[in-house]
């Protein structure tokens, strides 16, 4: 599988590091936002290795790019990039202690990436508890757990999709999950301690895109503000990988 990506997944980490993550601001030419370069990544990695992983990716990268109106444009970003993001860990040629949320946020940081999705990717959905079952704890302390909204909403869009990419009730999400797993495996194992918490993050964002939506009709159309765009992102071809 080709990890090592061609040029255009190769965004120089310099960049990656030092630019504004934010869609509204002007990318230097020829670099693509961070959720243009995260979907790019992700497709290359899943896409033929994981075709169900890629169709639940999508999904979840569907969701929150229609919540990342919710946020913040900056915050929206880096949503929508740690939602494509957040599996990259299961492909095979990524794996290292075999915690997926583990090895997709080391080998992102290895790219350069910016820490805070690292840090997104590594804590998703309650990976505390499978780490600390995975006696993983100590790996996953090299990235913090912001628990913050964005944290919340990415946890939301992942127990909200199916495998298959579709919308699922977080009821059925967990129900399928158990199904699918089993009871020895550490995920099912770890929902005696993080069901609690991904069912209240989950509960907080539908809270925050409730109170969104009640003041969208409000305050009309033009709610959320409109950030005021400095130059329009350039256009660049799309990777043969990924889908468009
Ligand atoms: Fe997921």
């Amino acid at each position: 599988m080709p990890v090592s990506a061609p040029a255009e997944t190769d965004i120089p980490e310099v960049m990656v590091q030092t630019r504004k993550v934010d869609p509204n601001h002007a990318f230097p030419l020829g670099i693509p936002p961070l959720r243009t370069w995260a979907r790019r990544m992700a497709g290359q990695v899943l896409s033929a290795e994981l075709p169900r992983r890629w169709a639940h990716t999508q999904g979840v990268a569907r969701r929150a790019t229609e919540i990342a109106r919710a946020f913040s444009p900056a915050d929206g970003e880096v949503l929508v990039a740690a939602a494509w993001l957040h599996d990259i860990g299961y492909a095979r040629e990524l794996a290292d202690t075999g915690m997926h949320q583990v090895d997709g946020a080391r080998f992102l940081a290895r790219r350069g990436v910016p820490h805070r999705v690292c840090a997104l990717v590594a804590h998703h959905s309650g990976a505390a508890a499978v780490a600390g079952l995975c006696g993983l704890s100590g790996a996953l302390a090299e990235f913090a757990d912001e628990h913050t909204p964005v944290r919340d909403a990415l946890w939301y869009c992942d127990m909200t999709t199916s495998p298959g990419g579709e919308p699922v009730s977080f009821p059925d999400r967990l129900a399928e999950l158990r199904t699918r797993r089993g009871p020895d495996d550490a995920v099912v194992r770890a929902l005696a301690v993080n069901e609690p918490e991904r069912a209240a993050a989950v509960r907080r964002t539908e809270d925050l895109l409730r109170r969104e939506a009640a003041t969208a009709a409000r305050c009309g159309p033009r709610w959320p503000p409109r950030w005021p765009r400095t130059r329009r992102v350039p256009a660049t071809r799309p990777h043969a990988g990924s889908p468009e």
